[in-house]
């Protein structure tokens, strides 16, 4: 049933050659339609050209700037063709790991699609990661190619991208760097090693024949933060991921040929790869990309795009919505979102207050809220509603059911199914073809975090079965923190806290908050008392941004004397958290100083 099930989506895409297996199942490791080949470039736009969709726009893109580009699938298609020449020239082959550090400019979707023709592996990083981040992913991957824009547009200010790539890209193996020059300023170049692409572009041929690759051949490795330091890059395959995403998007969102789709992530997370580019293109959708946060130029900028361009379905974040209910709740009824039939949303539990204010304030209470939970590593959805559901069948909060063929249980500490209504971990009985092929260079690592705890796959979430059969996601159950939609592991924020040379020690307690759905204050061991506790802070902060980005960014800083620990010298951050929402903790007798707790509850005082 499973096979068949998936052997019938495979056959809705366009094979070179088919396969000889549908699944090769070998735990944890599943290899779909063995033998098939397939090029996901091809899949996303030459089967448009093919079918007389030349015309048919393909991206819709708009900055904060209000510049605009409306760009077909067979102006894409010229593009991305003459851009997989252009890195064939360049020395790109089949195999090699392409870094792309970019903003979201078509360029972007253009880099990924260049990269899968020629069998190239793609792999994104958020543009606004730090040059350290950047630089062990490109240890990590051994990258020699690396593709980036001069700047980014964030708020107003121009985000110099290159400076952080020239720092990135000392000492490592990138040998090329292509550069999107956005601006006619002029920027010097390293020579040897940057390569404009517009030269790249113009002198590159204009058809590049798509590589017949193995259905199992890598598509892209993209890094997600887990409970160590170090983050994990989790590869997916071309043939299983591609029908995957494909299925999943159809299920949940419905035919959306003939809408104007807009997803509001970025393509340096996994919806951006799965739900902006490879699906919707897949289909032959029409999608809109904004370069631009909701607050800026003005605090009604999304409900005008949505006006604008009449969009149809919307996929945004919880993180999104609260706060566009906080900054727009007024503005909203001056625009025309009548356009829109579908609401999605996705990175978090979306709390029943703000489903109720989506479903009514922008969905004009006519669309069905796609509550899709799953994860970089699922490939694509797991749990969701499917558009089939009436609007009465969904519950605010829940994501509903698993979708076709998936198995999910939630089950106790000893593997065991739970009773409906109780809490438990969720887990994933049967292989899909969005699972990872695993973590690049370290297959030891994908089997223990994910397969080791359960005989089944473990996503590192709690969730809540009701009597309906409804799921309800709880938040993580391991040390990840969920700010923005973004996973971020507790112990890479600590690592790298310490490389400040007056922190000891350093522990991560996760708060709540309103807009981001959850936040963190960071408790702080110091080799010495401080002088000056404000610079220090201010220092300490800037080291998380230098060695993670942007988003480890700490609500608050408390300096202690010791942190509370378990006897075997386990950090309790959960205590730390209780502490900070002032919650009455039990008993503390297990810990190596019982008094470190006293004497934080007199520091957050
Ligand atoms: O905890 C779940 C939460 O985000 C995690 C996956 O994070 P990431 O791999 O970065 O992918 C985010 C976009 C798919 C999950 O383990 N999560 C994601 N979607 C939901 C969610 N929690 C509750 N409801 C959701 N809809």
């Amino acid at each position: 049933m499973l096979e068949k099930f998936w052997e019938q989506e495979a056959k809705k895409l366009k094979w070179f050659k088919g396969w000889n297996k549908v699944l090769d199942w070998n735990k944890p490791y599943a290899k779909w339609f063995v033998g098939g080949k397939i090029n996901a470039s091809y899949q996303c736009l030459d089967v448009h050209v093919e079918n007389g969709l030349e015309n048919k726009i393909a991206i819709y893109w708009e900055n904060e700037l209000g510049e605009k580009k409306e760009i077909s699938y067979k102006k894409l298609y010229d593009d991305v063709n003459k851009f997989a020449s252009g890195l064939k020239k360049l020395g790109v082959k089949k195999g090699d790991v392409v870094i792309l550090y970019m903003p979201m400019i078509p360029q972007a979707v253009i880099s990924m699609l260049a990269c899968a023709r020629i069998g190239a592996i793609h792999s994104v990083v958020f543009s606004a990661f730090s040059y350290k981040s950047l630089k062990d992913r490109i240890n990590d991957t051994k990258a020699k190619f690396l593709i980036t824009a001069d700047y980014a547009l964030r708020r107003g200010k121009n985000i110099d991208l290159k400076f952080v790539v020239d720092l990135a890209v000392h000492n490592t193996t990138v040998e090329k760097v292509v550069l999107v020059k956005r601006t006619d300023k002029g920027i010097t170049l390293n020579e040897g090693i940057d390569v404009l692409y517009q030269d790249l572009i113009d002198n590159a041929q204009d058809f590049c024949e798509p590589e017949k690759l193995d259905s199992n051949h890598p598509l892209f490795v993209l890094y997600t933060s887990g409970t160590t330091g170090k983050p994990k890059g989790i590869v997916h395959s071309t043939g299983g991921y591609l029908t995957y995403v494909n299925s999943t998007f159809k299920q949940a969102f419905g035919d959306l040929k003939n809408e104007i789709y807009w997803c509001t992530g970025d393509i340096g997370w996994i919806t951006g790869h799965s739900y902006i580019v490879y699906a919707p293109l897949m289909q032959g959708t029409s999608i809109v990309i904004y370069e631009g946060t909701p607050d800026y130029p003005d605090t009604s900028i999304w409900w005008k795009i949505i006006q604008d361009y009449k969009v149809s379905v919307f996929y945004t974040s919880p993180t999104a919505i609260r706060m566009l209910r906080k900054i727009s709740s007024d503005t909203i009824k001056d625009f025309d979102l009548s356009s829109l039939k579908v609401l999605g949303s996705v990175g978090e539990v979306i709390n029943p207050d703000v489903w109720e204010w989506f479903f009514e304030h922008v969905g004009n209470k006519k669309c069905p809220i796609i509550d899709t939970w799953w994860q970089t590593e699922t490939g694509g959805f797991m749990l969701a509603p499917k558009i089939s559901y009436k609007i009465s069948e969904l519950k605010p909060g829940s994501a509903t059911y698993p979708l076709d063929q998936i198995d999910a249980d939630i089950v106790d500490e000893n593997g065991k199914s739970v009773a409906l209504g109780e809490k438990g971990f969720l887990v994933i009985k049967k292989p899909w073809p969005g699972l990872t092929q695993g973590i690049w260079g370290d297959k030891k690592r994908y089997e223990e975090i994910y397969w080791s705890r359960f005989k089944n796959y473990y996503p590192g979430d709690y969730a809540i079965k009701d009597t309906q059969g409804y799921f309800w996601l709880l938040g993580r159950s391991d040390e990840t923190l969920n700010i923005s939609g973004h996973r971020i592991g507790t112990s890479e924020i600590e690592n790298a806290a310490i490389l400040n040379s007056n922190v000891a020690e350093a522990a991560v307690a996760a708060i709540p908050d309103k807009i981001r759905g959850q936040n963190f204050c960071l408790f702080v061991v110091l080799n010495n008392k401080s002088e000056d506790e404000e610079l220090l802070k201010k220092e300490i902060i800037q080291t998380l941004k230098t060695e993670i980005g942007s988003l480890a960014k700490p609500a608050k800083i408390y300096f202690v004397e010791s942190l509370p620990k378990t006897r075997s010298g386990k950090i309790m951050r959960r205590l730390l958290s209780a502490l900070l929402r002032k919650e009455t903790i039990g008993d503390v007798s297990t810990l190596q100083d019982a008094n470190s707790v006293e004497k934080i509850k007199l520091v957050i005082r």
